[in-house]
């Protein structure tokens, strides 16, 4: 992102979270696929992830925010922008962010869907800063959401066991102090990683028939060792640039909140960073990657745990599909 000259900064002035009660643990696994709990936790650093059973994306959507404006005196009406970022939207159209601007009550707000895959908070987050930092809007819901459940191929050892479904969303308000909210981003997309990580079937490509059925073409398809190579440097690279950039040292920066998809991606851009382990925030043990959602549901949690503090630096960064990849610099608002 250039850095631009605007009055308005964006900051985060609540987060919420919803997770479903459904737990799949790594013994589930072997009972259902050809795998075994140690080769989970030392692969990918998953313990347990959580399973919609009954509902869609955008309800879990709702109940993010639902428990947002819990914690803040902006009430739903005063929503000016709503963005949903998700790759398992409940339709193509309407947009799910039209569905949760109808059940939480935003009559004032518009909004729209993001597709980034993993990095869609980060693309979301950038976008809603930059329409609230340009003083056109007030505020913006950010919302990561994902039903990945609804996308994955339960006999298919190398992807089932690594995705949960959960949602979250954080509230982006205008403020005139320049040293709180989104100060940087660095943002990248490269259409040449599409076919190592995609879902094949269901689009204009290879619209729904009984053969895109039969060859589970409706499922994620991943190609996990591709993948965990570009991965590991996108994000380590990305989030040492950005760093590097606004003049931060490891010292400076109080967390790393990284996209969870496998602990050993974490531990690699933690180090490269130079943060020791307890500056570097995980949840993957108990989520697994939750796609749009990993990144709000770590600072929400970790905020209401009473870790993160106003004035904080922190570092979000991300790698997803796409391939799509980036890094936020925030500092955080909230006491
Ligand atoms: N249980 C047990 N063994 C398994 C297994 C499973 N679920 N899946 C694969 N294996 C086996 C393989 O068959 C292979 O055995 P072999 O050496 O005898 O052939 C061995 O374990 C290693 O497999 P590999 O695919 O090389 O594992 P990996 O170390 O690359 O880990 C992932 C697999 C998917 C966990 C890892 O590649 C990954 O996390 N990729 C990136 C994910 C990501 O960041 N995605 C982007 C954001 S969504």
């Amino acid at each position: 992102m250039q850095k631009t000259n605007n009055k308005y900064s964006a900051e985060i002035t609540a987060v919420g979270m919803y997770v479903p009660e459904k737990i799949m643990d790594n013994k589930y696994f072997e009972t259902i696929v050809d795998t075994n709990d140690e080769w989970i936790v030392t692969r990918t650093g998953i313990r347990e992830r959580r399973k919609m059973e009954f509902g869609a994306t955008s309800d879990m959507a709702v109940k993010a925010a639902e428990d947002l404006f819990k914690t803040t005196q902006v009430k739903p009406e005063d929503i000016e922008v709503i963005i949903v970022a998700t790759v398992t939207p409940d339709m193509f159209f309407p947009a799910t962010a039209c569905l949760v601007q109808e059940r939480i009550g935003a009559v004032n707000a518009w909004g729209f869907d993001l597709s980034a895959a993993c990095s869609g908070f980060l693309f979301a987050l950038q976008t809603g800063a930059s329409l609230v930092q340009s003083g056109a809007y007030k505020n913006c819901l950010v919302i990561g959401a994902d039903k990945m459940s609804s996308i994955v191929d339960y006999t298919d050892r190398n992807t089932c066991l690594l995705f949960g479904d959960a949602g979250s969303a954080v509230l982006l308000e205008r403020t005139e102090n320049p040293d709180l909210g989104v100060k940087d981003s660095l943002l990248h997309v490269d259409g040449s990683g599409k076919e190592s990580l995609y879902m094949k079937g269901g689009g204009s490509l290879n619209p729904a028939s009984y053969e895109t059925v039969d060859n589970k073409m409706h499922y994620v398809y991943q190609d996990g060792k591709a993948v965990f190579k570009v991965a590991v440097k996108g994000m380590a690279d990305i989030s040492a640039e950005i760093m590097e950039k606004n003049n931060l040292k490891s010292e400076d920066v109080a967390y790393l909140v990284p996209h969870q998809a496998n602990m050993r991606i974490i531990d690699a851009t933690g180090k490269r960073m130079g943060l020791p382990p307890e500056k570097v925030m995980v949840n993957i043990d108990r989520y697994g990657n939750t796609t749009a959602a990993t990144i709000p549901l770590c600072l929400t949690e970790y905020y209401r745990d009473g870790k993160i503090k106003k004035g904080d630096k922190l570092i979000l960064s991300a790698f997803g599909a796409g391939y799509t990849w980036g890094a936020i610099y925030l500092v955080w608002s909230m006491d």
